[in-house]
């Protein structure tokens, strides 16, 4: 039997299936009505528990283009949800016989994750908190892929909230698989996030210095701009020079603007929005951003003023009407109907169910938390030695200060070459050696040994 396939993050597609993706959605781009046949009878639910105008109505055109049908719990807070109903249960009902394919969009990170456990059909991640936003990111490669034929290479700059965009996380671990180069230049305070950061640095290699934003004119003014690009060792040496100059921008193909996500800050964090950037033909007519596309996954608020609509680099519109033609190709994939997928899928990740004992996820919008009935902590572990493991639904890196072997009942510190020899699944993650003690685990003798060396000595 073929593994059930879902779509939560944009790591769940290969280049080459997102390549097929981007070359069937302009075949149907060409003819939108003529593809009624090809998924007629399906029906697709779209569980939104958070407001959405383009990517739920995007994917409910879809499904009536292809021949399908849609049952919609448009607005999650009028449905059993109020009545305390857990997210599992309302996915397991919804997944049996009601539905061939869910779109879900939820404000907890990790929240597609947890329904792709628990659902009979497909899972369609459409945003799950700050965290990822697979869907939009298609939309937004095709779109470059569209205007620039080719993405390997491309220059592109993230403007704007970078610490709570889902749509900014999706596109920049996409572009940097493609070979793209980031430019980011923050809403001050409002960065990447360190997991995202080290995920694009560790997983994707790609590597980040230091940029010179002047060129950039107003629209870096009050920013720290950070290249991010795919690393080269030969490349590197053009962009850090001997004396540690940043380096310069010279040509961006395209400027992807974010609204300030307000709806995600933490108390304290300046709702202020006549502090935030704004891009116009001002800060457009800097010279390496001459020929730039002006790109935004809607909706906007002030961060590109109206003026610039008219200006032909503006694409934000047309990006939105091309996620009509890009999600009837993913519908058509994950209903079975379109060939994209490689013959061979890359194998599940290997996942570890926490214990009661265990370190916990510390993000508190994460599903892991806020689903507790449901969701055990799951560990993904990034590195062995040294010991690096991220949270399986949000993502967020875990702190693990002491690593226990439920075999030996030893602990070893998290930089230990001894685990290495540790098999992954009898591993137990501690906050830090107390914990590991309190949980029965003695320290291995590597440990004792360096505790015998430093110890003082006795007089
Ligand atoms: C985005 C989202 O919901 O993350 N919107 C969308 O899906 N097109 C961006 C946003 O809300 O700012």
């Amino acid at each position: 039997m073929t593994e059930l396939r879902h779509l939560v993050s944009i790591d769940d597609l290969s280049l080459a299936e997102m390549e097929a993706i981007f070359l069937k959605a302009r075949e149907i781009s060409e003819d939108l009505t003529g593809w009624a046949h090809l998924c007629q009878g399906a029906i697709t639910a779209t569980l939104f528990y958070e407001p959405s105008t383009r990517t739920r109505l995007s994917f409910e055109s879809a499904t009536q283009r292809l021949g399908g049908g849609v049952i919609t719990a448009a607005d999650m807070r009028n449905s059993s949800a109020s009545k305390g109903e857990s997210l599992a249960d309302t996915v397991r009902v919804v997944s049996s016989s009601y539905a061939d394919i869910l779109v879900l969009r939820h404000p907890s990170e990790g929240a597609a994750r947890l329904a792709a456990d628990y659902s009979g059909v497909p899972v369609i991640n459409a945003g799950d908190g700050s965290h990822e936003h697979p869907t939009q990111t298609l939309c937004d490669l095709y779109s470059l892929w569209v205007e620039h034929g080719h993405l390997e290479g491309l220059d592109v700059v993230l403007a704007g909230d970078l610490r709570y965009s889902r749509t900014i996380h999706s596109f920049a671990y996409a572009l940097a698989r493609f070979g793209a180069n980031l430019v980011c230049i923050p809403q001050h305070g409002f960065e990447l996030p360190g997991y995202v950061v080290k995920r694009l640095r560790e997983e994707f290699g790609v590597e980040p210095v230091r940029a010179n934003a002047k060129r950039l004119g107003d629209l870096a003014a009050s920013s720290d701009v950070v290249y991010l690009t795919p690393q080269k060792p030969h490349q590197l040496s053009l962009f850090t020079d001997a004396k540690g100059k940043a380096q310069d921008i010279q040509h961006v193909h395209a400027v992807y603007m974010t609204r300030p996500q307000t709806e995600r800050y933490a108390s304290g964090e300046s709702e202020d929005s006549a502090q935030y950037m704004q891009l116009g033909k001002n800060t457009m007519a800097a010279e390496p951003l001459k020929d730039a596309v002006v790109m935004h996954p809607l909706p906007r608020r002030d961060e590109i003023s109206a003026d610039f609509d008219s200006d032909p680099r503006g694409i934000y519109f047309k990006q939105a009407a091309r996620g009509v033609p890009v999600r009837m190709a993913l519908l058509g994939a994950f209903l079975g109907k379109i060939d994209v997928f490689d013959k061979e899928p890359k194998l599940p990740e290997d996942l570890r169910r926490g214990e009661k004992d265990e370190v916990s996820c510390p993000k508190e919008s994460c599903i892991s938390r806020t689903e507790i009935r449901h969701a055990d902590t799951k560990f993904k572990i990034i590195s062995r030695v040294p010991l690096q493991v991220i949270c399986a639904y949000c993502s967020n890196e875990i702190a693990v200060g002491a690593v226990g072997s439920r075999t030996t009942k030893q602990w070893h510190p998290p930089t230990s070459a001894q685990l290495k020899k540790v098999r992954p699944e009898e591993m137990a993650f501690f906050e830090d050696p107390e914990a590991a003690l309190a949980g029965g685990f003695q320290p291995a003798p590597e440990v004792s040994a360096e505790t015998e060396e430093i110890a003082p000595p006795v007089l």
